[in-house]
């Protein structure tokens, strides 16, 4: 499974590439937002997002989301991203939404145009496998399922459930013996799980990005679906590397070794 990390800020992505975990990166609106508020200096936002593409690398595809809703609209965006920032290391992709709003089918129109054209698209906000599917056949390079918001989908609407009271963004879910279902799919790894059996069926193209990962068990579940790509933000990275028996381990053994005049090993 090809890891991405699910950031815009630079620090994270930074740091994540020195463990030699990342194979590319997703932003979305709201998390430049996070970044520009809480670590952009004195770069402009073009320059922030050029330094992104820069420290990414050749290698490592970087999602940019569009912010218009219209087909025409997006398209025109899209390739203005691409235009203007593909150049600095060839790993632009474009977030385009499956669909935009109800009765108008902007989203579909704006993959297969920008498909064509050679654009890669990481068609985003998929909440159901009819979706994912809609999304391959229309010419996407990647679809992203969104497992946390389909949990929180069943839990909000579902169990009548209110996030920040009953349950914490990080929460597993679903919780044993609990049984509710959104036509079908009764969890965010479900509903990874579900397109992966789909695409298996067929040849396409299109590469699945577990999306809207919200703790280590989940990245484990999506891991055993045989998804290709998961992506993850910083905090949950460090969730995985986390156990406190490790920590305790360390400290034993680094403790036992000063006892044991190690430092001569060293020298
Ligand atoms: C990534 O492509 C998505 O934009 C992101 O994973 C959404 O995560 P969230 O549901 O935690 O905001």
């Amino acid at each position: 499974m090809k890891i991405f990390i699910d950031t815009a800020k630079l620090s994270e992505i930074r740091e994540a590439i020195s463990w030699g975990i990342v194979d590319g990166i997703t932003t979305n609106p709201s998390l430049i937002r996070k970044a520009v508020e809480e670590e952009k200096r004195d770069m402009s936002l073009e320059e922030y997002v050029a330094e992104i593409l820069k420290v990414a690398g050749k290698d490592r595809p970087v999602s940019l989301e569009v912010m218009s809703v219209k087909a025409e609209d997006m398209i025109r965006e899209a390739e203005v991203l691409h235009k203007k920032f593909n150049d600095i290391a060839d790993n632009v992709v474009i977030k385009i939404p499956v669909n935009t709003y109800a009765g108008y089918y902007e989203g579909l129109k704006a993959i297969k145009k920008l498909s064509e054209e050679g654009i890669r698209v990481n068609c985003t906000l998929v909440m159901t496998p009819e979706q994912a599917l809609l999304a391959a056949k229309a010419g996407a390079k990647y679809v992203s399922p969104f497992a946390g918001r389909i949990d929180d989908y069943l839990r909000d609407k579902k169990l009548n459930m209110r996030r920040g009271t009953d349950y914490q963004k990080g929460d597993y879910y679903p919780w044993e013996g609990r049984n509710v279902d959104d036509n079908g799919i009764v969890s965010g790894v479900d509903l990874v799980s579900t397109i992966v059996d789909i695409f298996v069926n067929y040849n396409f193209d299109t590469e699945i990005i577990a999306s809207s990962m919200r703790n280590a068990r989940q990245v484990r579940e999506v891991a055993l679906t045989g998804v290709d790509i998961a992506t993850i933000p910083f905090k949950v990275l460090e969730d995985m590397l986390l156990h406190p028996k490790t920590e305790e381990g360390v400290k034993k053994f680094s403790e036992d070794a000063k006892k044991a005049g190690y430092e001569d090993l060293f020298h």
